[in-house]
């Protein structure tokens, strides 16, 4: 089955225990919050999770444990599907509520329109992760200008612009609360490339690196008001940005077709799977449980950390 909410789901089910997505509504951990002893681990909470992917399985894992979500991405189609799957399947007294943004991250203005969304929709903002991203990849000494700006602009600035304009949501709501007992949080997703550099994608792994840099001057800014930052460097992941480019995916980007994916992937991929202790590739699902551990309110002494998730490898 292709990626998509449908398949996700169905990863989802499995991960619940129950056999089908039919069975979603009864399975997930907050279906019916009066009878639960337990409070569901987002209940309350609002997430903003750009880029489908990874984030389209974040969307759903987070949805599925209470938190309404704020889909965004540059393909307006698939953020309404993932929204459209939340609401359809994941609905229960404390969550189920999802809405889709569509817009290129590195519009000047897609932070405060999309922050914006998320209070005209839900009342607030508690989480925020800044996922969406793509590769484009090229040897240090042939890269072009614009290969290079494009990865600083949407690895670098669009998750500052989002971090700004997310300000008053969570530091005056911090500021505002007594006993500052709102707790928010920041997920960025950085890469491996990033925390160890990569042959091939020097544009790349300078952003992904300043994506720590971020992280940690924010947690250290933000801390005080009870706002955690912390990043997540994700090793080999099974997206399309690591599927062959043989298969002819793409993204359209200021009016640019970049190509996606890894030339001759499969012999990669076997060679990378020797190095990592686990023995083989991540998936959207394990990626998205990690931004969920990070997430959750199990995590709240945890701020300005890098978290590496990537099989074991770069121990
Ligand atoms: N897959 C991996 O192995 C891996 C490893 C390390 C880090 N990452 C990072 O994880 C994040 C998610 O990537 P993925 O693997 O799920 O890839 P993906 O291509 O499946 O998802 C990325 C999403 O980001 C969206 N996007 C890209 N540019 C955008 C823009 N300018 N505006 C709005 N949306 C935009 C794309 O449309 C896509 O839906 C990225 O930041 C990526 O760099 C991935």
């Amino acid at each position: 089955m292709a990626d998509g909410p449908e398949r996700r789901l169905s990863v989802l089910a499995r991960q619940l225990g129950v056999e089908d997505t039919g069975q979603l509504l009864s399975a997930n951990p907050c279906a019916t919050s009066s009878g639960n002893a337990v409070a569901p681990l987002l209940a309350g909470q609002v997430a903003l999770i750009t880029g489908k992917g990874i984030g389209e399985a974040a969307a759903l894992l987070l949805a599925a444990h209470g938190a309404a979500v704020v889909v965004c991405d540059i393909d307006g189609t698939a953020a309404q599907l993932v929204a459209g799957a939340v609401q359809t399947f994941i609905e229960h007294e404390a969550g189920g509520r999802a809405v889709a943004v569509a817009g290129d991250v590195t519009a000047p203005d897609f932070g405060e329109r999309a922050v914006g969304e998320a209070l005209r929709a839900f009342g607030g903002l508690h989480i925020l992760i800044n996922n969406a991203g793509y590769t484009w990849d090229g040897v240090a000494h042939k890269m072009s200008d614009e290969q290079w700006s494009a990865m600083l602009e949407v690895h670098c600035t669009a998750p500052f612009r989002l971090i700004r304009a997310a300000a008053p949501a969570m530091r005056d709501a911090a500021k505002a609360e007594s006993q500052g007992s709102q707790v928010s949080c920041i997920i960025n997703i950085s890469s491996t490339s990033g925390t160890h550099g990569n042959a091939g994608q020097a544009n790349y792994a300078t952003a992904k690196a300043g994506v720590v840099g971020l992280t940690k001057a924010v947690a250290k800014e933000w801390g005080p008001l009870n706002v955690r930052c912390n990043a997540i460097a994700f090793g080999l992941i099974d997206t399309r940005l690591t599927r062959p480019k043989e298969q002819g995916e793409s993204i359209q980007v200021g009016g640019q077709t970049v190509p996606l994916g890894i030339p001759s992937a499969d012999a990669y991929w076997k060679q990378l799977k020797a190095q990592v202790p686990l023995r083989r590739v991540g998936t959207a699902e394990e990626a998205a449980g990690a931004i969920l551990a990070l997430a959750s309110p199990y995590s709240s002494y945890v701020t300005g950390q890098v978290l590496e998730v990537n099989g074991g490898s770069h121990m």
